[in-house]
């Protein structure tokens, strides 16, 4: 793709509006192209000047170590997230400016300066050392959307401590499988969050499998709970006592490659999976990404609604904006509540300039009507972000005139927990952007879409979307498992005479004739509904773990709002005299217990049987084109019980 006048020739296509674009870093599609030109014909020396807008303690001495597939970036460096995050500012104009600005359901509000919120993380960082947690243990954080829970991050990365947070909608076993497998010392937490109006009680979930979690030691919880009702014997660590403001701890230097957190995400097979994301490559990453992206200004008021427990709540609400000095806005609890238009009160009074949210949030926005955004001014904003899934046009139009004025850049930012960063988005100040598509890679990104035989897709062919070079925010590994992440992501285009190994993302897509990539979604058993990533294996054995089932298989149906929704098909256990409707909500109820509400399947279908392969595999495309509504299509001749299918298939009608 050299220029874009075919694209600008088309409907669709909305070029970079002036008022952004005349102060924009990158402002026009020349000097972007540029960048990209000497960015990917020096894929290592494009890395290597970006690492060097960091701090770094020690130099490094090598850009990259690839050995097929994994990546060492900057080693020998030695580096700190919390300083890259903190003291960096300490002696410049965003000393006093404001770090977080928070906001909760209930009115309650708090602000912390740069130098405030380093004194905090400062103060916490002594407080978890002189526990005896020591660099390289890890730590869960399970809190809701507040300021003490990024203060809990950046103090166990300012020690070396590996943080993993797990979001606070996981039900306590959810909890549970990511303390263990994380080995896990001590859990932060908070006595309770708030959603809806309600209180979600994070310590009750942390006190049920404290006796399944042998590696815990400490418990820190912020609003010491009622204990009287517990049974714990660990002694349960009361935030507020436990920081000494009087006690500071500096930065410690750490290897570039050091771990600084594991993040679980759901996979197509087996229990979800701790990837592992180091130090070095991974801030280098998200610095750069940031400042392309968001295009940061010293006087933003930067909003992005994600929370912790993902991956964007990391890179883009965290590590990302603190790093280039912003003011982060952040809200604990429902962004429709206590009224339908809370963001864009939070917008109004806090004069937020950008708005990174996910399309499920914007399509119910959408369907609750334009009165109410209209109600508010919103003309502080500049520009608008999504993230998680694709964005439908509809969606993309009316984010566009109803919430940016026609004028605020859209960037549709692709990426995974596994990149660690944005891989695909507009640069907003010189892409002109399409509705539905991320535009096309980062430079510095060989993001391409490839055929099974690894060979580059021609213009609109679908095929598997892959990177074609390591890029310094990748996830190392997962944790402890080094097999499978070298099955689920480098073994579809391992390497061979026509190229060195490529990554594979999990998704489908196709690059149309200017380049521009278009997201078609998963090829494996992963669902993302409402922005939330799941794996139908994972709901299943959840499913099947109840008495009453013998089998099941969970398929994605498209849902105007939440992008998909999961119907599960089961088999009842045969000897047993089952009210099937009375079961349906238990079932439900019974995935939330064991995942969480967000994995809640929509509809429950009980049926004789599945259609299976004569192997004995379930043909799950069958059932997604029964739950899609479609003609049943391509090769049936395996299937091992056609009554299954008839059964199905009638039961649609
Ligand atoms: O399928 C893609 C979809 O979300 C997946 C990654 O999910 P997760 O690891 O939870 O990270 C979400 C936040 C980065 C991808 O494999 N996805 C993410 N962003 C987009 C997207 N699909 C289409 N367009 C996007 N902008």
């Amino acid at each position: 793709m050299n220029s874009f006048s075919s694209l600008l020739q088309e409907n669709r296509v909305f070029s970079p509006h002036e008022d952004f674009s005349s102060k924009a870093n990158i402002s026009s599609f020349p000097q972007y192209d540029e960048l990209r030109n000497k960015a990917n014909s020096n894929i290592l020396n494009h890395w290597n000047e970006q690492a060097m807008n960091l701090h770094w303690f020690t130099p490094w001495d090598t850009i990259l170590n690839w050995n097929f597939p994994t990546a060492q970036w900057f080693t020998e460096g030695t580096i700190n997230a919390s300083y890259n995050c903190l003291d960096i500012h300490l002696q410049t104009a965003n000393r006093n400016k404001e770090a977080i600005v928070w906001e909760r359901e209930d009115g309650i509000t708090a602000s912390y300066t740069y130098a405030e919120l380093h004194e905090r993380v400062s103060a916490f960082a002594y407080s978890l050392q002189s526990l005896g947690i020591t660099k390289g243990e890890t730590i869960t954080i399970y809190m809701g959307m507040n300021p003490e829970a990024i203060i809990a991050m950046l103090a166990c990365a300012r020690i070396g401590v590996v943080h993993n947070v797990v979001f606070g909608g996981f039900s306590s076993d959810a909890l549970k499988d990511r303390i263990n497998d994380s080995q896990s010392v001590c859990v932060i937490t908070q006595s309770t969050t708030k959603r809806r109006g309600n209180d979600v009680a994070l310590f009750d979930a942390v006190s049920n499998v404290l006796p399944f979690c042998p590696t815990i030691r400490h418990i820190i919880c912020k609003q010491k709970p009622d204990l009287s009702t517990h049974d714990i014997t660990i002694p349960i660590i009361d935030w507020d006592e436990f920081i000494h403001h009087e006690h500071q701890l500096e930065a410690i230097p750490l290897p570039s490659e050091h771990p600084l957190f594991y993040l679980y995400t759901s996979g197509s097979t087996g229990k979800p999976k701790g990837l592992v994301h180091t130090t070095g490559g991974y801030l280098t990453h998200v610095r750069y990404s940031f400042s392309l992206v968001f295009d940061p200004k010293p006087d933003d008021m930067y909003f992005c609604t994600a929370d912790i427990g993902w991956i964007t709540g990391h890179s883009y609400v965290v590590y990302g904006p603190l790093m280039h000095g912003m003011t982060i806005l952040i809200y604990e609890g429902a962004l429709n509540h206590p009224h339908p238009g809370k963001i864009w009160e939070l917008i109004q009074h806090h004069k937020a300039s950008i708005l990174y949210t996910a399309p499920t949030a914007i399509r119910a926005f959408m369907s609750a009507g334009n009165d109410i955004p209209h109600s508010f001014d919103l003309s502080s904003l500049r520009l608008l972000g999504t993230v998680g899934e694709p964005i439908n046009p509809e969606a993309w139009m009316w984010y566009h005139t109803i919430i940016g004025n026609s004028t605020c850049p859209i960037v549709d930012t692709w990426w995974q927990t596994e990149t660690g960063g944005i891989m695909i988005s507009p640069v907003p100040g010189a892409i002109p952007t399409k509705p539905g598509t991320a535009t096309i890679p980062l430079p510095g990104i060989l993001a391409d879409v490839v055929r099974k035989d690894g060979k580059s897709a021609s213009a609109n062919e679908g095929g598997y979307l892959v990177v074609k070079h390591p890029w310094p925010g990748m996830a190392r590994t997962i944790f402890g498992d080094d097999e499978r992440y070298t099955s689920v992501y480098w073994s579809e285009f391992p390497p061979n005479s026509e190229h060195n190994g490529m990554y594979f993302t999990g998704d489908g897509a196709r690059k149309d004739d200017d380049g521009y990539f278009w997201i078609m979604g998963r090829v494996d058993d992963v669902v993302n509904v409402s922005g939330h990533r799941l794996g139908t294996a994972e709901i299943e054995s959840a499913l099947v773990s109840h008495p009453s089932i013998a089998e099941a298989a969970v398929v994605a149906k498209p849902d105007d709002i939440k992008g998909n929704a999961l119907i599960a098909f089961v088999t009842v256990m045969k000897d047993r005299s089952i009210d099937l409707d009375a079961l349906k909500n238990v079932l439900i109820n019974h995935v939330a217990k064991e995942i969480g509400s967000i994995a809640k399947p929509d509809d429950i279908r009980f049926t004789e049987s599945l259609p299976k392969t004569r192997s004995g595999k379930i043909m799950r495309r069958l059932l997604r084109e029964i739950v899609t509504g479609g003609v049943i299509s391509g090769d049936t001749t395996t299937l091992e019980d056609f009554s299954a299918l008839e059964k199905l298939r009638s039961d649609e009608d």
